[in-house]
């Protein structure tokens, strides 16, 4: 990032959400969150070793890991809870945790236990994160920004992975419509959607190790528009910045695709 736009701290003192911030999009997150000044990042997740990891390399003045599985309703309730309680509001929510389907997931072949275990993630957790931080801000009256984690996923089709693309146009619709029911709260919420990043969740798909980063990147990078760019986390954490920030202040119900152009080709 340009040193001209990192000497402004953009989210200056704000009591920040990551969840799935122990790794891939959310950790690049976490960082660049504490990096602008943020007061807490409350990273949750369920790799503990990772999160605290990711807490330790922050400073933990200012960031904090807490075990939460975003598909129990309870403990994102209660994370939310315990974040409010501890850091007196919620500013910031980025709901972000979510898991990969089965390549071999097609119409024909689709396997409902794993439909069910993917949606209770990318959709239900999803949701619940959505619900209790905006319940958070509406009791704490906080104009407060909710950003989620969607993807290309949420607005095109593909031969594989149906219940994964099914989940991020449910994403979409969480958005568009939690936007709509929150605006007279002044809460603002909105969606990135990355194009393929080199992050265990993709390496693993693919059965490569996450160290194999790059050639992962060198598969993909012929599929988008932008030439001699390499699509990384860091491009999408800058995205969930704005959309954290004050700098999207009159921007809700926005899906900002972070694709080098793949959607357009
Ligand atoms: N990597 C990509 O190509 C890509 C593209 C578009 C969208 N996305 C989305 O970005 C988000 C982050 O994915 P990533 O690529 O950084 O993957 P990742 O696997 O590196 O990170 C995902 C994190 O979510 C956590 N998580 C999974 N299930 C959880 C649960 N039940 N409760 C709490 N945390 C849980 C994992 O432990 C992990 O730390 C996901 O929502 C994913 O769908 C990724």
């Amino acid at each position: 990032m340009a040193e001209s736009a990192l000497s402004k701290k953009k989210l200056d003192g704000k009591v920040v959400i990551v969840t799935g911030g122990a790794s891939g999009i959310g950790e690049a997150a976490a960082r660049l969150f504490a990096n602008h000044g943020a007061r807490m990042v409350v990273i949750a997740d369920i790799q503990d070793e990772a999160g605290q990891r990711v807490a330790e390399f922050i400073g933990l003045e200012h960031a904090i890991y807490i075990h939460c599985d975003v598909t129990d309703e309870e403990q994102v309730k209660s994370m939310v809870e315990w974040t409010v309680q501890n850091y007196k509001q919620l500013d910031i929510m980025l709901s972000n945790a979510g898991v990969l389907s089965r390549s071999d997931q097609t119409i024909l072949d689709l396997d409902f236990s794993e439909l069910d275990r993917l949606f209770a993630v990318n959709v239900r957790g999803m949701a619940a994160c959505v619900k209790h931080a905006a319940r958070a801000m509406v009791d704490g009256h906080v104009r407060g920004s909710i950003v989620c984690t969607a993807s290309v996923a949420s607005c095109s089709g593909f031969e594989q992975f149906i219940d994964y693309f099914m989940s991020k146009h449910a994403v979409l619709g969480l958005v568009r419509s939690a936007s709509k029911q929150l605006g007279a709260h002044g809460i603002r919420v909105n969606c990135v959607s990355p194009y393929i990043i080199a992050t265990p969740m993709t390496c693993h798909v693919l059965g490569m190790d996450p160290e194999q980063a790059e050639e992962v990147e060198k598969i993909f990078e012929p599929n988008i528009l932008l030439k001699g760019v390499a699509l990384k986390a860091n491009h999408v954490a800058d995205a969930l910045l704005f959309l954290a920030s004050n700098d999207s202040a009159c921007v809700t119900g926005h899906n900002l695709v972070v694709d080098g152009g793949f959607l357009l080709k």
